[in-house]
């Protein structure tokens, strides 16, 4: 059986690899993202399957999914517009097409993710189910009756940059007060700078999770302080979880899913954020007790969803098969 080639393409960085039919990976490879421009993307891409591809050895490999964090017209394969890369009316497809001698296939990243949680992960044999992961950015995506529901030009499930707080804080999207800016990777680091800005000795060990430095510190670091019981992380993840509860409420207003998969990086945080997440979505949906708050659950692919995602559906064309195909 060929293996399919699946590529993240994130506002960090690019995960890449090589995926089986069951979705298993054979071989998997990290780099940063090029922030300077859409050909050093393209080419950074180039890169890594030639390397995945040697990798493979003798196996055929059949094709490249690409799952890419920004508003992705499916059907045309072009990036309109990416918030955290240099993508705008990128031909993503057509230009990776001209520079690799296999079918490619692209995709929005977190509809990807989404679908590998279905296929594969945490949200096998739910098909009425959301997914949101909070990274770089805040992605979505919805499935019903088990397909990515795409809308018409495959933008759908753009929820980061639903408005959550009127005149709130500037997003790259060019609005302001969007979901992704409350509840995602960026947001936590903000928001744990700024809680190093105003000090005191209840920061030391944040502080000292950053080796000292508050320009250094990262979502993760936020993360692991709380997880080892530092009490103004865990406050700061509970918050995020706090905003994350707030949107899936809205979310539940308006799809009702049966299940909410909830991944990316923050989620490491697990319960600490998810708790305060399901309380703020329980507290937060219409009816005043009386609508059917969906289950929220922890994704089961971490980081690569969004790689085995792509890859499969290069390989399966988005169609639902018995789960674990
Ligand atoms: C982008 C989405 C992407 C998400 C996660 C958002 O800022 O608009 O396209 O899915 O980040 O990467
Ligand atoms: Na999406
Ligand atoms: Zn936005």
């Amino acid at each position: 059986e060929p293996l399919t080639i699946g590529v993240d393409v994130g506002g960090t960085r690019i995960k890449a690899g090589l995926v089986a039919g069951d979705g298993s990976l054979r071989a998997t490879r990290v780099r940063d993202s090029p922030g300077d421009s859409a050909e050093a993307v393209a080419q950074a891409v180039v890169d890594v399957v030639g390397d995945l591809r040697s990798a493979a050895g003798d196996t055929e490999v059949a094709g490249v999914g690409v799952a890419a964090a920004g508003f992705v017209d499916h059907a045309e394969g072009v990036v309109l517009f990416a918030p955290h890369l240099p993508w705008r009316e990128e031909p993503l497809r057509d230009r990776l097409s001209a520079l690799l001698d296999l079918p490619v296939g692209v995709d929005n990243d977190a509809n990807a993710a989404a679908w590998a949680e279905h296929r594969f992960g945490a949200g096998r044999g739910q098909d009425e189910m959301v997914m949101i992961t909070l990274g770089t950015g805040l992605g979505g995506a919805h499935l019903a009756g088990g397909r990515l529901q795409r809308g018409r030009h495959g933008l759908a499930g753009e929820y980061g940059h639903m408005v959550v707080v009127p005149d709130g804080r500037d997003c790259p999207c060019g609005r302001r007060g969007c979901w992704e800016q409350y509840a995602s990777g960026t947001a936590l680091r903000r928001a744990g700078r700024a809680a190093l800005a105003t000090g005191g000795a209840s920061a030391e060990a944040l502080l000292g999770a950053c080796g000292g430095m508050a320009s250094r510190l990262q979502g993760e670091h936020v993360t692991r302080a709380a997880l080892a019981g530092d009490l103004l992380s865990v406050g700061l993840l509970a918050e995020t979880g706090r905003w994350l509860g707030l949107g899936l409420a809205n979310l539940a207003a308006a799809l009702d899913p049966a299940c909410v998969v909830v991944g990316g990086g923050v989620i490491e945080g697990g319960e600490l954020v998810l708790g305060p997440a399901r309380e703020a979505l329980t507290a937060g949906v219409p009816g005043a007790g009386r609508w059917p708050v969906p289950e929220v659950r922890s994704a089961a692919l971490g980081n690569s969803a969004g790689l085995i995602g792509a890859a499969d559906l290069v390989r399966t064309s988005g169609r639902p098969t018995p789960a674990g195909g």
